[in-house]
């Protein structure tokens, strides 16, 4: 028998074949899905944020990367974004100073700042205090958002902390604040690029209710401001505006507990007692207040039953700063008449036993940069947003619904224009943004239904099928929001009754790098002494204010670019960089107390008289 089995051979090796085929085309499979998933997920991702990061070293300007298309490298491109956007700062920062030193400038900047800090400081932490906080966490639609809040203290304050790092300890006043916090209450902020450390001090309903809406924002608030709204002084607010402060002082306390000689700037009418609390205990702190609202007349101050007591905290202080001079003047005489001790009205101190007191002006502004990477919104998008067709001008006024903000009397100027100059309906729209502010008090209650009620009578008034004079948007706007409309505002009004400064003025003008629109500034503002260029006005005066926005909107544009310059250059040069720089530097001269001398102990707030 003879058994050819080469058939079989074939057919194994055909098998073979078709094996290393069928193998070969599923690895070309593989490896084709495999390259597509690589290239989809990885290589593109990549190639983008190389891309980014190398237009970014050539300090091209580019958007934000999209995180949401860029999978497994979502959470390593939102570090390399704030380490650019550092990058970016810093290159920005270092142009700027070259610039200047070219130019031979002396203009302060954030690195300026930085710097001077760095120099004066060494390792010790600036310590600052303010009752508002530079961001609140609130819960919306039932997840935690962070918010800045509407307010001057904050706009200026926030950038100084940016540049010379440090303690800023406030109230926690967000319902999410504690969970957002460690359990000392601290957290590092800004949270997207943090540069210093936020300590909240929680406060009960009752010590927030006394300190800060009754002795604070019904008492002081109307004191100082003297819009005709009668103070009210209970003894029960004193009692929780002197707990409050020794609480803050604790935590100030604790702060610098292992710092040698540091450096306290404490903000605000808040804080009356609180300089003399941190001085008694450490002697060897260099401590300023700094006042952000005015200071009255002798006889107006002196109404206050406690009146010697907040002075005697404040003397605690090394330097007390105002926004003028004339505050300065105000509160000099005022402790000359009611404190025992000797005041020097050449060097403006006042000098109890062994410790001495300065007082000083130093006009508080804000970084030339409103916003990091400004919103690109078009005037027609804004506009269109608003559900507005077109408008010929646009005004703009921002402002917490504060009764010293002279809104009803705004408004009211607003409906004298369109009855006096009746060619300029339909062609004017004044957008109002509005933050309702201490809203559980009943004079903020009275004065956002007046509010309403102006506003509602004015468009009355005058409104048309397609036109409404005022647009009334009363909400919070964080600066992003705002940014759009000072951009485009043919006119922006401040029509305080009385400001310490009002940084709504100078806001306006540093977002305006077309040196194009016009200021319709309150005379009766701290920004009036600076901003000669603006057209001033007494808010008080309906018929005047009517005509000054006419001026406005009939500004000739090269008077327009003229006023507007001069006011850039001024708030360029007097920005907050150097309302920090030279505050900083007053308070590093005055002399060290040694700790055996201290303030004398009639500094002391006298606890024992309080009611
Ligand atoms: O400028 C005076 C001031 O009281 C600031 O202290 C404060 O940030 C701002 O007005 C807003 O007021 P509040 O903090 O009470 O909302």
């Amino acid at each position: 028998m003879f058994l050819d089995a080469s058939d079989l051979r074939r057919a194994e090796w055909e098998r073979w074949q078709f094996n290393a085929i069928r193998f070969l085309v599923l690895a070309l499979a593989l490896s084709l899905i495999a390259w597509l998933v690589v290239r989809m997920s990885v290589t593109r991702p990549m190639a983008r944020m190389a891309g980014w990061t190398r237009a970014l070293r050539r300090g091209q300007t580019t958007a934000p990367l999209e995180m949401s298309d860029l999978g497994l490298f979502g959470p390593m491109a939102r570090e390399v974004t704030v380490l650019a956007k550092s990058l970016h700062r810093a290159q920005a920062a270092a142009e700027e100073e070259a610039t200047l030193r070219l130019s031979g400038e002396t203009q302060w900047t954030e690195e300026r700042l930085k710097q001077f800090a760095k120099l004066r400081l060494g390792e010790a932490p600036l310590v600052v205090v303010s009752n508002r906080e530079p961001v609140r966490h609130v819960r919306r639609n039932g997840k935690i958002v962070a918010e800045t809040p509407a307010s001057g203290l904050v706009t200026a304050m926030d950038p100084v902390m940016r540049a010379c790092g440090g303690v800023w300890v406030a109230q926690g006043s967000g319902d999410a604040d504690r969970e957002s916090a460690d359990d000392r209450g601290r957290l590092r902020v800004p949270l997207d690029d943090p540069r210093y450390t936020l300590r909240r001090v929680y406060l009960t309903p009752e010590e927030e209710a006394g300190y800060y809406g009754g002795f604070s924002n019904e008492g002081l608030w109307p004191l100082c401001h003297i819009v005709h709204t009668r103070p009210q002084f209970r003894p029960d607010d004193w009692n929780h505006y002197r707990a409050v402060n020794e609480k803050f002082a604790a935590a100030v306390l604790e702060e610098i507990a292992d710092t040698e000689s540091p450096m306290v700037l404490i903000q605000d009418y808040h804080f009356a007692l609180l300089p003399a609390l941190v001085k008694r205990a450490r002697p060897d702190s260099r401590t300023a207040i700094f006042w952000h609202i005015p200071w009255p007349n002798f006889e107006s101050f002196s109404i206050c039953p406690w009146q010697d007591d907040l002075l005697l905290g404040m003397l605690g202080a090394d330097l007390i700063g105002f926004h003028t001079q004339y505050y300065c003047n105000n509160f000099l005489e005022t402790v000359e008449r009611a404190i025992e001790g000797r005041t020097d009205w050449e060097r403006f101190s006042m000098t109890r036993g062994r410790h001495t007191t300065y007082v000083k002006p130093f006009p508080i502004s804000v970084a030339p940069d409103f916003v990091d990477e400004p919103p690109a919104t078009s005037r027609e998008a804004l506009l269109e947003s608003l559900g507005i067709p077109s408008a010929e001008f646009l005004g703009v006024g921002v402002e917490r619904l504060d009764y010293t903000k002279g809104l009803p009397e705004r408004f009211r100027a607003l409906g004298r224009f369109f009855e006096r100059y009746p060619e300029y309906r339909e062609r004017v729209v004044f957008v109002q943004l509005a933050a309702p502010s201490r809203s559980a008090l009943p004079r903020y209650q009275e004065i956002e239904a007046e509010v309403d009620d102006v506003v509602s009578s004015v468009n009355a008034a005058y409104q048309t099928k397609r036109w409404r004079p005022i647009v009334y948007l009363k909400r919070h706007h964080d600066h992003r929001d705002i940014y759009p409309y000072y951009r485009h505002a043919d006119f922006c009004m401040v029509t305080s009754l009385h400001d310490g400064m009002n940084l709504v003025a100078k806001e306006f003008i540093s977002v305006r790098g077309d040196d194009d629109g016009a200021l319709i500034l309150s005379q009766f503002t701290g920004a009036s002494s600076e901003l000669r260029d603006a057209l001033l006005v007494n808010p008080y005066d309906v018929d005047a204010m009517a005509d000054a926005i006419r001026d406005a909107v009939e500004m000739p544009a090269e008077e327009r670019r003229s006023r507007m310059g001069r006011m850039r250059q001024s708030v360029r040069e007097q920005n907050i960089y150097r309302w920090a720089g030279l505050l900083l530097a007053e308070l590093r001269h005055i002399p060290e107390e040694a700790a055996d001398k201290g303030p004398s102990a009639s500094l002391a707030p006298s606890a024992e008289r309080s009611t």
